[in-house]
């Protein structure tokens, strides 16, 4: 007999059907005659029950029946007469496959989270993390479905690499080099041509200029992988390893870009809202009663769409009006995530798109607008999280892109090959960067992005 799993049992099986069952116990109650077990095998947030008949059991193995320990039952399904569940296991036959001693660290409920990160070994077991976690593969999935339906071709760029993207100098190095001896030149340099690569490497902060080397070839790429940060950013936001989604396409301006973004982003919240419901009930009623509005909202509302300029004049008003802000507000400076959650949250109650920002606070390769003060940034502003997305139409004039390359002290060393791209055929092209906890805090409505990914990775933390 082979196992089903507990998610196609609560789904579509029959009363009187045989099944096989195996997971992990969440509870055992009951009385002297009759026990009720509570069975997860991770398929679903919904557990299975399962009726035992103490007469027809060894003691000793209904003892062994702890929280934790994992169990294999044979049985047939008969409608419950319990509330709670329409179908129940009628238990024939139980194999303890792994017992579980009372030091096993999630034996009651009503853990905070800062506990469940130090047992983040164990903390999928829990039904929140349960939750989280197949919401993430769902909407890992989602997005190949839909940059794959749109003719985008998913797109290797390494993550190991000799540029820094993002200009933010803010990357780790990735060498062989024996640290107790490092060798300097005259200048105080260290020498890196006897280094695994021959020269100074770092893992990726992102795959956009590989990506685009792609796009000016395959027409429309998206990469989705790990990428890396060093920043010492200890926010609910920032991730020191995290997940990006960077999609580039030739011949789409800013609005092609913007559109893309938005149909993007409203797809993956609707393929959750279609395709995780158990999930998101469970996390609508025990994280935030308002998720389910919220991404309904998403969905339903287009996105505001506003240049930098405009977005500062309503946060200077704001301020002339009382509002209070941390950060000083004024044209030139990078928005704060409360700048960014005033705007969406309180101003517009709708997420917000903000285009044109200032160069100086932008990487090199946008492109650049006429006024020379401006470059054609957007990034997609979102209630509870701020930044979600940051992407830009690109710089394509060769002559442009060098000398802002120049302006801003960039070793051209490093950089000959990506102004291939503008040398050889250039054209029109942009993307963008969706951060995938970013967007996975916005669909479960976790308050801090090291509990949307199992292992997270941030300053003073690698564990596990
Ligand atoms: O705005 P960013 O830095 O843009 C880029 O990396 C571009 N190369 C993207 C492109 O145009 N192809 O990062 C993009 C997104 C942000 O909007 C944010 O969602 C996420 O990546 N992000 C982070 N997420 C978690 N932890 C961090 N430390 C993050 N830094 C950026
Ligand atoms: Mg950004």
């Amino acid at each position: 007999m082979s196992r089903t799993r507990i998610s196609e049992i609560l789904s579509k099986a029959q009363a009187g059907e045989d099944v096989l069952v195996k997971g992990w116990v969440r509870t055992r109650r009951g009385s002297k005659q009759v026990n009720f077990i509570a069975l997860n095998d991770g398929s679903s947030v919904n557990n299975l029950q399962i009726v035992v008949d103490i007469n027809n059991f060894d003691p000793e193995l209904i003892k062994s029946i702890t929280t934790g320990a994992c169990i294999a039952v044979k049985g047939k399904l008969v409608a419950s007469q319990g509330a709670g569940q329409a179908v129940e296991v009628q238990a024939t036959e139980i194999e303890l496959l792994g017992a579980c001693d009372d030091t096993y660290p999630l034996q009651k409920k009503g853990h905070t989270m800062e506990f469940l990160r130090d047992v983040a070994h164990l903390r999928p077991r829990t039904n929140t993390f349960g939750a989280v976690f197949r919401i993430r593969h769902n909407m890992a999935f989602a997005i190949h479905k839909f940059f794959h339906e749109r003719g985008f071709y998913y797109f290797h760029t390494p993550i190991i690499t000799a540029s820094d993207c993002e200009g933010a100098g803010q990357m780790f190095q990735v060498t062989t080099k024996n640290l107790y001896k490092i060798e300097k030149d005259e200048n105080g340099a260290i020498k890196y041509d006897d280094d695994f690569f021959g020269k100074q490497t770092s893992l990726t902060v992102s795959g956009q200029l590989e990506g685009e080397l792609g796009a000016t070839a395959l027409g429309a790429i998206y990469t989705f992988g790990p990428t890396f940060r060093a920043e010492n950013s200890n926010t609910p936001r920032h991730l020191a390893e995290f997940w990006m989604i960077e999609p580039e396409v030739a011949f789409n301006d800013i609005t092609d870009n913007m559109d893309l973004a938005e149909d993007f982003i409203k797809y993956c919240v609707k393929w959750a809202l279609d395709n995780c419901a158990d999930d998101l009930a469970f996390l609508n009623k025990m994280i935030d009663n308002e998720l389910i509005d919220r991404l309904k909202f998403v969905t339903e509302n287009k996105f505001i769409r506003l240049p930098y300029t405009e977005g500062i004049k309503i946060l200077e008003k704001a301020i002339a009006d009382g509002h209070k802000f941390e950060f000083p507000v004024f044209w030139g400076c990078d928005l704060a995530s409360e700048h960014e959650r005033f705007l969406v949250e309180q101003h517009f109650k709708c997420p917000v798109i903000l285009t044109d920002y200032p160069k100086e606070i932008k990487a090199f390769y946008m492109k650049q607008n006429d006024d020379g003060k401006t470059v054609r940034a957007m990034d997609v502003l979102f209630p509870k999280i701020g930044e979600i997305i940051g992407g830009s139409e690109r710089e394509e004039s060769y002559d442009k892109l060098l000398k802002r390359i120049q302006e801003l002290n960039i070793p051209m060393k490093d950089m000959w090959w990506y102004l291939d791209t503008r040398k050889f055929g250039t054209c029109p092209h942009s993307g963008f960067g969706l951060g995938f906890e970013r967007l996975l805090l916005f669909v479960t409505g976790m308050q801090n992005i090291r509990d949307v990914i199992p292992f997270p990775r941030t300053p003073g933390r690698a564990d596990f």
